[in-house]
């Protein structure tokens, strides 16, 4: 697993609404991979994405944030359609809301939002490429939570590898599946050795969901 390193993600792109959302997803111990499946989805475009694409990957997944949403359960698997849609509904419900407290325009909301209800699923090219640079980022930044599981005995080795399976399985890019191959071999090695691994895993949760930490450059964290 590699470490999580201060002001990784620090970005003079950010626009005034991620800025914003940034601020409203503080402490969210997802935000490193939000932010992480935007800057694969910058790469992934190779300059050609949309403003809504580049703002759908970077809160794709708030609902978990806030209290009351779906639960999956190990039995069900990674590909549980009511979980998903659920997950993915939620979502956008509530990521739609907070945009259009902030004055955004209808369309970009529309936009915002059709991409957040595919984003487990694809379908379309930019629809492809968030589903794709989410599964990347699981890869990338969220290994430590797969150990995690089998270290709490919420899945074995074998049923944590599923969900790096059903990651790589997904990936529709040609690109993306190029990127992924080495991601998942590294995940797939931290999972082999989840039982010998002394992560303080309170510690890593504490920066993954802190955007000062995320996003801090020399002069200080960035603000909202
Ligand atoms: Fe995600």
């Amino acid at each position: 697993m590699n470490p999580c390193l201060p002001g990784r993600y620090a970005d003079s792109s950010f626009t005034a609404l991620e800025r914003g959302v940034l601020a409203w997803l503080d402490g969210f111990y997802q935000l490193e991979h939000l932010l992480n499946t935007r800057a694969w989805v910058i790469e992934l475009c190779q300059g050609q994405g949309s403003e809504a694409l580049r703002f759908a990957a970077l809160s794709h997944d708030a609902e978990r944030f806030f209290p009351g949403g779906p639960t999956g359960t190990p039995a069900n698997g990674f590909d549980d359609p009511d979980y998903l849609f659920a997950h993915s509904t939620r979502s956008a419900d509530i990521v739609e809301e907070w945009m259009a407290g902030q004055g955004t325009d209808e369309t970009f909301r529309r936009q915002v939002r059709r991409l957040i209800l595919r984003h487990e699923i694809g379908g379309g090219w930019e629809a492809d490429i968030l589903q794709a640079a989410d599964a990347l980022s699981f890869l990338e930044v969220l290994d430590w939570l797969a150990v995690e599981w089998v270290q709490r005995g919420i899945y074995t080795i074998e049923g944590a590898k599923e969900k790096l399976c059903w990651s790589m399985e997904r990936i529709r890019p040609p690109l993306a599946l190029h990127r992924a191959l080495p991601l998942f071999e590294a995940a797939t090695r931290a999972l082999d050795a989840a039982f010998e691994t002394r992560t303080d895993f309170a510690a890593r949760r504490e920066q993954v969901s802190s955007r000062a930490f995320l996003t801090q450059t020399a002069q200080g964290p960035q603000q909202g």
